[in-house]
This record gives structure tokens, C-alpha cells and sequence, in this order.
């Protein structure tokens, strides 16, 4: 039977998010503008894209599709474009059989008993490249590697066998002083299981430490954060049980009578020095940044108070010394965006700058042209931790931005010097464009816009790696 997206609920609208299913190069994109010539290297990122309709009661957020990379490759002024599905066990089962194999999300007794056996991974969620190896991820699954210049997938990957856990979470973090990664996987003896793996990777990509610990519930640990003394490990009221999984559902559902459990582990110790605190339910996926603070650990995160209530980027504080386990909590910004990002050569320390996509209702919007009214992403705001304020870059009246990156200027060092780069939806032209913006002069619009003569699917997650990142650690291995 041909593919057929029609009558799917996510797909009722053969708009902006259907599927695209498509591979691309495009040689010297078209610009409009100017991009500065301190801009060297390559914008990644990643989207889910449905090669086969999944089932009906597939998971809404569309996380269950197959991961598809996009590249912006930047080089004295032109940029190339190229875009790739990875090409997993499971795409290349699919494609063999041409039909959906896999059930709905992270939910094995929906699964075709043909799979059972093959590697559930999707590879669609975040990029990383590190100790030689452009490593993509989704959190259920190993990740697969591809190459960071041709695309091409090069399989799965477990750290020269040292990768004992069964999946690793799309969210590690690299240290920037020492270069090691902070990785790690939760459900880590297989879905349903109460394990959490914490890896340390050295520059060199090999595994110098593991920490095996316990988690408090069945929660999302979709992210993490570091310090230069601690691994913070939040555990989310978004939870799964086996009768839910029998019942043919997707694997989360939100239970706002779960505390949120935040787990301190010392980078330097070992399970039994782990303590946990508590807090009341709080939505969240995705953390900004954390430091040590004389003796607290303070995180900065966008953070709902319940399900559905708007997102703020909130300040949670740790107290070490204290005897009470219930973290401190206070708003940092009232931006409503849920993906904020940072200057990464600063994570881990003291910082002054985040940056997090926000929607301004007060900003116009042209629903004609747009096709109709649309609830948008139409600022990227850099807030400033230091001087207490925000810079705002408004995208235009029919777009609406995806997550973005932050670029740092070639050859500079000092926080927020650089550009913010992400992809918008142009509904107008039913056509997606790069925006990149001056991070120092976000009110001044876009320097430079680089136009696709096609659309991109809603994204999961950018990175940006320098040709200089590239070549280096290329050279290493
Ligand atoms: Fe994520």
C-alpha cells in the first residue's frame, strides 16, 4: 500500500508541519543581506520526520518521527545547505517493508512483532560533536554518528563497548574547561526500569566514569545540567507505569500530584553522595545553566508552574548546607519561550546572558497573508543576568522562529559576542529562512536571511560547531 497521510490528526492539516520526506543539497544558498565573514563553520540542526504515518494516538508532539539533519555550512560569506534522514535500523527496516513498523512513542507492545528485535532508536532529537564523532541522539535508544560534512550515517555507537547503560539521553553537556562530556541515561536498564547511568567522557570520547543510581519515580529526565562540582539531575512530574504501556498509549503523562525531584550528584563522587530535593510539580524539559554558588548550586530554566500554564525562566537554588530538601525558587524573566540558550563556551559557569525564543501577542501579525491566524514564536529575547534587562529581535508579521543557536564570532572570546542564528517558518511563502542576528544588536534586525525554496518541519534541536571545532578535534582521533 502507497503512503497515505491523509485523515492522520497530526497531519489534518497539510500545512507548514506535514511531512516533508525529502533529502536536499542546495550550493550557495540564496541570501538576503550580508553574512559576515567571522561566521565559519556549520549550523545543525534536527526534525522529525514521518517517512510513514504512526498510529492514530500517536504521542501529539510528533517526538516519535524519524530524525532528519539539516546543515548550514558557512564559509567566507556563502553558505550550502544539505539535508539527510539518518539512516537508522529502524527507517531502513521501514523502508524495506514500506510501511510503519513502529508503534507509538517509546511504547514496545504497540510495535509490529517484526521489530522486536531491531534497535528502536530514531536519532531525532539533539547533535553533538564530540571526541571525534558528530554523535545524534534521541533518549530511548544508543546514538547512531554520522559524518559531520557528508551526512552520511555511520551506525550506532557505545563508547568502544564502555556505554553500559541501554540508551543515552539527547541532552549531555560538555564542559568547557576541561572538555569532557557529562552524559548520561535514565530507564538505563531498559524502558520502565528506575535506573539512572551517568557517564563522564573524556575529550578523547572515552568513558573515565560511571555512576549507577536510583530514581525516586518514573519520571522524564529529559535533561540535565552541570556545575563545575555537580551534576543536577531534575526528575518531572510527566510519568509512565506498566499498565499505561499495555493500554496501547504513548509513554508520558502528566500527574501534577508528583513532586519534582532534583538530584545533586558530585562530579568528583559516587552514588551514595547524591542527595535529592523536592519541590511541587513543575513542567519543564529543557535547563539553561547551573553553577556553584559558594555552597548552593543555582539553575536557570524555563519553567511552568503546571501543565499548561505559561512557561518563565526561573532561578531554582540548591542549598548544600541547608537541612531542609526543598529547593528555593525565583523568576529570572517572564520570556514564555521553553527552549532558552546560551553562550556554551560559558555553560557550567558564571554567566550573563541567556537567549529564548518568546512569543509577543503585542507584536503584529498578518493572518491574511499568513493563511490564517497562528499562535507564533515571534521574538528571540536576550536577557541579561548582570544589568537586568532584555534586547528583543521581532522576526516579521507571517513568521515564526524555531529554537536558536548561538554563534560565537570567529576568533572572539568574550560571552555573547557572536551571533544568534535559528530557522523561521515563513507561512506566507510556505518556505523556511535562516535568520542570524547580531547577539550585541538584537533590536537592529536580521544581518542576513538565507532563503529555502522549501519548507522545513517544526524542529527538535540546533547546535552550532566552529570549522575550527571541527578540525581540531578531527585531527585528534
Ligand atoms: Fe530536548
Amino acid at each position: 500500500m502507497a503512503v497515505d497521510f491523509r485523515g492522520h490528526p497530526m497531519f489534518a492539516q497539510r500545512g507548514f508541519n506535514a511531512p516533508t520526506r525529502f533529502e536536499a543539497d542546495i550550493y550557495d544558498c540564496e541570501v538576503w543581506g550580508e553574512i559576515p565573514s567571522d561566521i565559519e563553520g556549520t549550523f545543525y540542526r534536527l526534525q522529525c520526520d514521518f517517512a510513514y504515518p504512526p498510529p492514530e494516538n500517536e504521542w501529539p508532539t510528533g517526538f516519535n518521527g524519524d530524525g532528519h539533519v539539516s546543515t548550514f555550512r558557512f564559509a567566507n560569506g556563502s553558505v550550502d545547505f544539505k539535508a539527510r534522514y539518518i539512516k537508522t535500523d529502524r527507517l531502513m527496516t521501514e523502508r524495506k517493508h514500506r510501511r510503519r513498523l513502529w508503534g507509538v512513542y517509546r511504547n514496545h507492545f504497540t510495535d509490529d512483532p517484526l521489530v522486536a528485535e531491531v534497535d528502536r532508536g530514531a536519532a531525532n532529537t539533539h547533535l553533538y560533536w564530540h571526541g571525534g564523532k558528530l554523535l545524534v541522539l534521541k533518549e530511548d535508544a544508543l546514538p547512531y554518528y554520522i559524518d559531520p560534512v557528508t551526512l552520511e550515517t555511520y551506525g550506532s555507537w557505545d563508547f568502544h563497548g564502555k556505554w553500559t547503560a541501554t540508551s543515552m539521553s539527547a541532552h549531555p553537556k560538555i564542559d568547557p574547561v576541561t572538555g569532557e562530556m557529562i552524559a548520561y541515561s535514565y530507564q538505563a536498564r531498559g524502558d520502565l526500569s528506575d535506573d539512572i547511568a551517568v557517564y563522564t567522557v573524556n575529550q578523547a570520547g572515552h568513558v573515565t566514569k560511571e555512576v549507577w543510581l536510583k530514581s525516586p519515580y518514573l519520571g522524564i529526565i529529559h535533561d540535565i545540567a552541570i556545575t563545575q562540582k555537580y551534576i543536577v539531575i531534575p526528575v518531572i512530574a510527566r510519568t509512565t507505569s506498566l499498565e499505561r504501556l499495555q493500554s496501547g498509549e504513548p509513554m508520558w503523562e502528566w500527574n501534577g500530584d508528583l513532586p519534582t525531584m532534583v538530584g545533586l550528584l558530585p562530579r568528583d563522587g559516587d552514588a551514595s553522595d547524591v542527595r535529592w530535593f523536592q519541590g511541587p510539580a513543575r513542567n519543564t524539559l529543557h535547563f539553561l545553566n547551573a553553577v556553584d554558588d559558594g555552597n548552593r548550586v543555582v539553575m536557570d530554566l524555563p519553567v511552568s508552574d503546571t501543565e499548561r500554564s505559561p512557561s518563565q525562566i526561573k532561578r531554582w537554588i540548591f542549598d548544600m548546607n541547608s537541612r531542609d530538601d526543598r529547593f528555593g525558587e525565583e523568576v529570572v524573566s517572564t520570556a514564555n519561550g521553553v527552549l532558552a540558550r546560551m553562550d556554551d563556551r560559558y555553560l557550567s559557569l558564571p554567566y550573563r546572558y541567556g537567549f529564548v525564543g518568546n512569543s509577543d501577542p503585542g507584536l503584529p501579525f498578518d493572518a491574511e497573508r499568513a493563511g490564517g491566524p497562528r499562535r507564533t514564536t515571534n521574538t528571540y529575547v536576550r536577557y541579561d543576568l548582570r544589568d537586568n534587562n532584555e534586547s528583543v529581535f521581532y522576526v516579521g508579521d507571517v513568521q515564526s522562529l524555531q529554537e536558536s543557536g548561538f554563534v560565537p564570532r570567529k576568533g572572539g572570546t568574550e560571552e555573547g559576542d557572536g551571533y544568534i542564528m535559528g530557522v523561521a517558518n515563513n507561512y506566507e511563502e510556505m518556505a523556511s529562512e535562516l535568520h542570524i542576528v547580531d547577539a550585541s544588536r538584537m533590536e537592529e534586525g536580521a544581518v542576513a536571511v538565507v532563503k529555502l525554496p522549501f519548507r522545513l518541519r517544526g524542529g527538535t534541536h540546533v547546535n552550532w560547531f566552529s570549522a575550527a571545532e571541527l578540525a581540531e578535534q578531527e585531527a585528534e582521533v
